[in-house]
């Protein structure tokens, strides 16, 4: 499309990327023979890298897909773990004119193996500065919470991460940005997590919520309803609820939606059933993102370009786009300024 050039130059911001989504497999199977870890000698795809991203490309669902995601979460142990996949990511999204983004985590699935919660945010922050200071691309760091494990589990880790005051809003200079929640959908409705997310909002934390990837538009609801999301991660079911679509027009709720994933873990047969014209013909905010690159084969820019070759948006739409996933971010208004 003679607008790629154009989707290259545009200044883009992130706000939907798993930092362990990153995780390359070139990088796991390094990382595993540096740090002596054992991959799963039953699964003929850990055999090679070829292997491994041909069993990528053959994905069924979000959770077949999990599974291996969480896998991968194995290999990494130390902070310069952290560090070499958040620097990787950052400087791949900054060479695509990414000039912010706002990268998620999964700490349960860290502390379960003895990772601590200081690692990652070590490792991130090293890189994160770096980035900023070499490349000029900012970034911010939001924890999510797991919902294929017990409730009791996310309250007892999001505790510690409020008692260690990790969240920005804490006033002591607290690098996680936000709170989100990810990992299966199906049978885990938002609900279950309204305590947690109520403690958050009463200490000032923002919070945003995978919904409507493969649950329905209900979920999406109820994500806003009781966990007072102010952002939703995918949201592609909210499509199917025209009052929700009003809903999230006139509330101003960015969707973080991800194209090439949604295909990808087949909860679409083509992108162009992903409803992008119907977000756009309502006013629904929403930004292009990777979820997962590593794990999808596709990084941002060529989101952004499969996007534009499904749908053959317009100049002024793309613009518009740009300028809502900038005002969508949780940077502050300074920084937002210098990237438009
Ligand atoms: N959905 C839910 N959980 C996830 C995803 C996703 O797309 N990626 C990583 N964890
Ligand atoms: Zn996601």
């Amino acid at each position: 499309s003679p607008l790629h050039s154009l989707l290259v130059a545009l200044p883009k911001c992130e706000h939907h990327m798993h930092l362990e989504g990153s995780l390359s497999p070139e990088l796991l199977f390094r990382l595993a023979a540096k740090n002596s870890i054992s991959l799963p000698q039953s699964d003929p795809a850990f055999e090679s890298v070829e292997s491994l991203y041909a069993r990528y490309a053959a994905f069924t669902s979000l959770d077949d897909f999990l599974g291996y995601y969480y896998i991968g979460f194995s290999v990494l142990l130390t902070q310069s773990d952290f560090e070499e996949l958040s620097y990787t990511y950052l400087s791949r999204a900054a060479s695509s004119n990414v000039r912010h983004t706002e990268v998620f985590f999964d700490p349960q699935a860290h502390l379960s193996r003895g990772v601590a919660v200081s690692t990652i945010i070590g490792g991130f922050q090293a890189a994160s500065q770096r980035a900023e200071t070499e490349l000029g691309i900012s970034s911010l760091l939001i924890p999510c919470l797991l919902r294929h494990l017990p409730v009791e589990n996310s309250a007892a880790c999001f505790g510690e991460m409020l008692s260690a005051n990790l969240f920005s809003s804490q006033g002591s200079g607290g690098v996680l940005a936000g709170l989100g929640l990810c990992s299966t959908e199906i049978a885990k409705p938002p609900s279950v997590w309204k305590d947690i997310f109520a403690l958050a909002e009463a200490n000032g934390i923002r919070r945003t919520s995978h919904a409507g990837e493969e649950g329905p538009a209900e979920y999406v609801a109820k994500a806003l309803d009781d966990l007072h999301a102010m952002r939703i991660d995918h949201g592609v079911h909210a499509a199917d609820d025209e009052g929700l679509l009003e809903k999230l027009a006139v509330q101003k709720i960015m969707l973080t939606v991800c194209p090439v994933s949604n295909v990808r873990l087949r909860g679409v047969d083509d992108i162009k059933e992903v409803p992008i014209r119907r977000f756009l013909e309502k006013g629904v905010r929403f930004s292009l993102n990777s979820d997962d690159p590593a794990y999808f084969g596709a990084y941002i820019q060529e989101v952004y370009c499969q996007t534009e070759d499904a749908f053959g948006l317009s100049v002024d739409e793309w613009g518009m786009i740009a300028r809502n996933a900038v005002e969508g971010s949780w940077c502050d208004d300074t920084r937002k300024g210098e990237i438009l």
